[in-house]
């Protein structure tokens, strides 16, 4: 496959996508920007829902990759994930297969297999192939949409990278973030790296940096040419003071997925 340059990055509205259309042009992209929001500052920007399948089916045609964060990023009702995180993931991913777009690059989330104990101590980091255990209907259309990326690259060799993101954000807020924390700048290299890697068929990762408290195996994402440069344990004194250290009788600090296997944040809208 020819390196990709043109993308069409959907959710360019949001926290990652914001971060993410700042970031990778430098890696050479030209970005097609999607939104059921107006994208600030772009006026060019399609709004659309991904439950509009010919709007999408427009937006894909002629771009090399997609990468698809848009959707609903906390709990919900399920009615309200079906629709945008099911049902919309489906119709991205025909109106890909329609329109001949080889790749895509997903944004999976570690409430995929929120439900995974931490690893404490000497314990094995969590391994790629864990069984999916979601924490929230959330994480359970991340756990659709990685099944989904599968069957389109057996049935249609349509190609995903699937990323299990932990924390994206410009620095982590929480002591159980300096586990997950992906810095934007390698989220950046992370998401380059799914779009230039050859022959991934579909290819689950574990999207952080390296951090030093690490709870997940990264090789699949090594594996792609991933090179993180980051690491959050500088944030770690002031947070640990803060907050103090995780509680492994809590059940939010037991598990991978966090609050959101207790009290998950629920979508505003
Ligand atoms: N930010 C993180 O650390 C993180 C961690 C794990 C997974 N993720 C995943 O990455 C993606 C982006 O995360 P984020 O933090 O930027 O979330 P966000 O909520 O800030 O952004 C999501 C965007 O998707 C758009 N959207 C929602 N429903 C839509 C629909 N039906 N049609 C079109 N657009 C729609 C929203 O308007 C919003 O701009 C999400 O899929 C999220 O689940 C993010």
């Amino acid at each position: 496959m020819p390196a990709p340059r043109t993308v069409l990055l959907t959710g360019a509205a949001g926290g990652l996508g914001t971060l993410m259309r700042e970031l990778l042009p430098a890696h050479g992209y030209e970005l097609r920007l999607l939104d059921l929001l107006p994208v600030e500052g772009e006026p060019d920007a399609i709004t659309a829902d991904l439950a509009d399948k010919k709007a999408l089916r427009e937006a894909v045609r002629g771009v090399d990759a997609i990468i698809h964060l848009a959707g609903i990023s906390l709990e919900a009702s399920f009615e309200k994930i079906l629709r945008a995180n099911i049902e919309g993931t489906y119709n991205l991913y025909e109106a890909a297969r329609e329109e001949g777009v080889p790749r895509v690059v997903f944004a999976s989330s570690n409430h995929a297999v929120g439900f995974a104990p931490r690893p404490r101590g000497r314990d094995p980091l969590i391994p790629i192939d864990t069984p999916h255990r979601p924490d929230t209907f959330y994480g359970l259309s991340k756990s659709f949409g990685e099944d989904l990326a599968q069957l389109y690259w057996d049935k249609h060799g349509l190609e995903t990278v699937s990323v299990r993101i932990g924390s994206c954000f410009p620095e982590p807020t929480s002591v159980r973030m300096l586990s997950l924390w992906m810095s934007p700048a390698d989220g950046a290299r992370l998401l380059h790296a799914a779009l230039t890697a050859e022959h991934v068929g579909h290819t689950v990762v574990y999207g952080s940096s390296a951090n030093t408290r690490l709870w997940w195996d990264l090789s699949t994402a090594r594996a792609l040419g991933y090179e993180p440069q980051d690491d959050s344990e500088p944030y770690a004194a002031k947070l640990i003071a803060e907050q103090g250290e995780l509680d492994p009788a809590n059940v939010a600090h037991a598990h991978l997925g966090g609050h959101f296997v207790s009290d998950p944040p629920i979508w505003p809208y």
